[in-house]
């Protein structure tokens, strides 16, 4: 591999050779936030996806970031950097389960989080991310719905809506292990400091802080928002760019130990590699992906 300085300069002609362009997520390691052509949440990766022309995305996140862009651009190639790359909530379900609950709960609409195999989404009626979960819900006829995987997010979703949720057990390992008493600790520590969290944090967590978004929601909030220091409930990742987007604006980790492992593996001679090789490539079986791509497409249909 090249030395680190002409890793870049490589990137950059290897993206031009391929007509590639490099999509990260949030809470990407800094080096590869900085080389990206777009940053962002769940919801503006999936939308940006489905409106590029170039042959080649390179998709910095985790695998069902890459899964969702390719259901959404069947004839592009898609490579995710690093293949082992999971989302651990994603396989706390899977569609046979997903198969199961929908027989008990037959007049239920099934709504699942993005973060969720194709093969899950292909079994569900329509996806929903962080930033528009209420909204999804809402937009739809039935009053119950099997809400999958993510049971933080879902019961969140549940503040918000007088229809019925029935959320799956799953729940994301970074989030999930936010406590109460860090929103203590880092209140005392920060006493001016304004508090966003993730809802995939625990209920008892969302109590206690001031507001409630996803990544690029918090990103917002703290780029325009009158205050001057946030306490930031989510992955560390996301601090680089708000150090970059928002410098005049102090931002502390809620929890230092919220880091997602997987999303951690991508790094910039992983990205040079992938550009090179064109693997690995990320393809989802066309009747599944066709089945997935409604779901997915009906969410983005929802404003
Ligand atoms: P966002 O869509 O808010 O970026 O969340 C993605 C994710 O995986 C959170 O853990
Ligand atoms: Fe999955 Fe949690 Fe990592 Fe997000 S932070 S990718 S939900 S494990």
């Amino acid at each position: 591999n090249p030395d680190p300085v002409s890793l870049k300069e490589e990137i950059e002609r290897l993206k031009q050779e391929r007509d590639a362009i490099i999509l990260a997520h949030n809470y990407q390691i800094p080096e590869v936030q900085d080389i990206a052509d777009f940053i962002g949440d769940s919801l503006e990766l999936a939308r940006k996806a489905a409106t590029l022309d170039n042959d080649v995305i390179v998709f910095c996140g985790v695998d069902f970031m890459a899964e969702t862009a390719a259901i959404l651009s069947p004839d592009k190639t898609v490579l995710l950097p690093a293949a082992e790359a999971n989302c651990p909530m994603a396989d706390m379900i899977t569609a046979g389960e997903l198969r199961v609950l929908k027989e008990r709960f037959p007049d239920a609409a099934v709504v699942c989080y993005v973060n969720t195999t194709a093969e899950v989404k292909a079994e569900s009626d329509i996806c929903c991310t962080s930033s528009n979960a209420v909204k999804v819900v809402e937009s739809l006829e039935e009053d119950r719905v099997i809400f999958v995987p993510d049971r933080n997010l879902g019961s969140y979703v549940a503040r918000f809506t007088d229809k019925e949720i029935l959320p799956w057990e799953g729940f994301c390992f970074v989030h999930d292990r936010i406590t109460t008493l860090d929103v203590e600790e880092a209140r005392r520590q920060h006493p001016d400091a304004e508090v966003l969290v993730h809802p995939e944090c625990r209920a008892e967590v969302i109590d206690l802080a001031d507001e409630v978004y996803s990544t690029s929601g918090m990103i917002k909030h703290v780029c325009t928002g009158p205050g001057k220091e946030y306490i930031i409930g989510t992955e560390i990742g996301i601090l680089h760019r708000m150090k970059k987007d928002c410098p005049d604006k102090e931002c502390y980790p809620l929890s230092p130990q919220a880091i997602c492992t997987t999303m951690k593996k991508t790094d910039l001679s992983r990205v040079y590699n992938s550009l090179e090789s064109l693997t690995p490539r990320i393809v989802v079986p066309e009747e599944t992906a066709d089945r997935a791509r409604k779901a997915i497409t009906r969410m983005l249909e929802v404003r």
